[in-house]
C-alpha cells in the first residue's frame, strides 16, 4: 500500500510542502508507505500537443514524467497539492496534470470517433484514490482545488472528502506559517483518515 504526494510549489519547504508532508505522515501512521515528490526537484516540461502519446501509448518527451507516472501507477493513492497562483494551480502542477492525464488516457484507449463515443476502458489510474490540497494567502484555494478535482475525476480516480475542503491559509508576504491555520490543519487530519481508511478497506476486501 502506498500513497504518493506530488507538491506543485516552486518553494522548497513552503506551506504546500508542509501541508503535503503533514498529510502523508498521518497516512504513514496508519501503516501505509508514502513518498513526497516535489515538482521543483524534477523536470516535467509542458505538453507540446504532439499527440505522440495517442500512437506510442506514452509521452515521448524525454524528461522525468515517465518516472513519476510509473510511481503513481504502482501506488494506491495520490495527493496533488498546489498553492493558489492567481486562483489556479502553479505552472509546475499544470505541466504534470496535462502530461500525466493526457498520455494516461491513451495507454488503454484508442483515439477513435465512433457513433458510440464511449469506448473508454479506463486509465492506469482507474480505482486509485485521489485527493487535492491547496494553500493560499487569502483567496483562490477553491478554484485551484477545482482544477485538481476536475483532473482527478476525468482521469478516473476515486476522490475522498475531508469534512471541509482541504486547504490552508498562510500569512502575508509569502509567510511560511500555514500550520497556524489550525482549522485547516484539522481538515488535513480528516483527509488523511479518509484516504488511509479507504485504502485499508480496499486492501482488506481484495
Ligand atoms: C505568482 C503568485 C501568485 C499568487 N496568487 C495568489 C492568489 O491568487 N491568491 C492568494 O491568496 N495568494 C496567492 N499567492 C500567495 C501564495 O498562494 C501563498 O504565499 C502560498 O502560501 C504559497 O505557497 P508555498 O508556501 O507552498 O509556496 C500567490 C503567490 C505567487 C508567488
Amino acid at each position: 500500500m502506498k500513497v504518493i504526494g506530488i507538491c506543485g510549489s516552486p518553494r522548497r519547504g513552503g506551506n504546500t510542502e508542509y501541508a503535503t508532508q503533514y498529510t502523508l505522515d498521518k497516512i504513514a501512521a496508519k501503516g501505509i508507505e508514502t513518498e513526497l515528490i516535489r515538482l521543483v526537484d524534477v523536470n516535467v516540461r509542458y505538453c507540446t500537443a504532439c499527440y505522440d502519446c495517442v500512437r506510442e501509448k506514452k509521452c515521448t518527451i524525454n524528461d522525468d514524467l515517465e518516472m513519476i507516472f510509473q510511481k503513481v501507477e504502482a501506488a494506491d493513492g495520490l495527493i496533488l497539492s498546489s498553492p493558489a497562483y492567481h486562483a489556479s494551480v502553479t505552472p509546475l502542477m499544470k505541466c504534470l496534470m496535462d502530461r500525466m492525464g493526457f498520455s494516461g488516457r491513451w495507454r488503454d484507449n484508442p483515439m477513435v470517433a465512433t457513433e458510440k463515443a464511449y469506448t473508454f476502458k479506463g486509465t492506469p489510474f482507474s480505482g486509485k484514490i485521489g485527493a487535492p490540497i491547496t494553500v493560499a494567502r487569502r483567496a483562490g484555494t477553491t478554484s485551484a482545488m477545482t482544477d485538481l478535482l476536475l483532473w482527478f475525476t476525468v482521469n478516473d480516480f476515486i476522490t475522498v472528502g475531508s469534512g471541509y475542503w482541504p486547504m490552508l491559509l498562510a500569512g502575508k508576504g509569502g509567510a511560511r506559517d500555514a500550520e497556524k491555520d489550525t482549522e485547516g490543519m484539522s481538515h488535513l487530519d480528516h483527509l488523511a483518515e479518509n484516504m488511509a481508511g479507504l485504502i485499508l478497506k480496499l486492501h482488506a476486501a481484495n
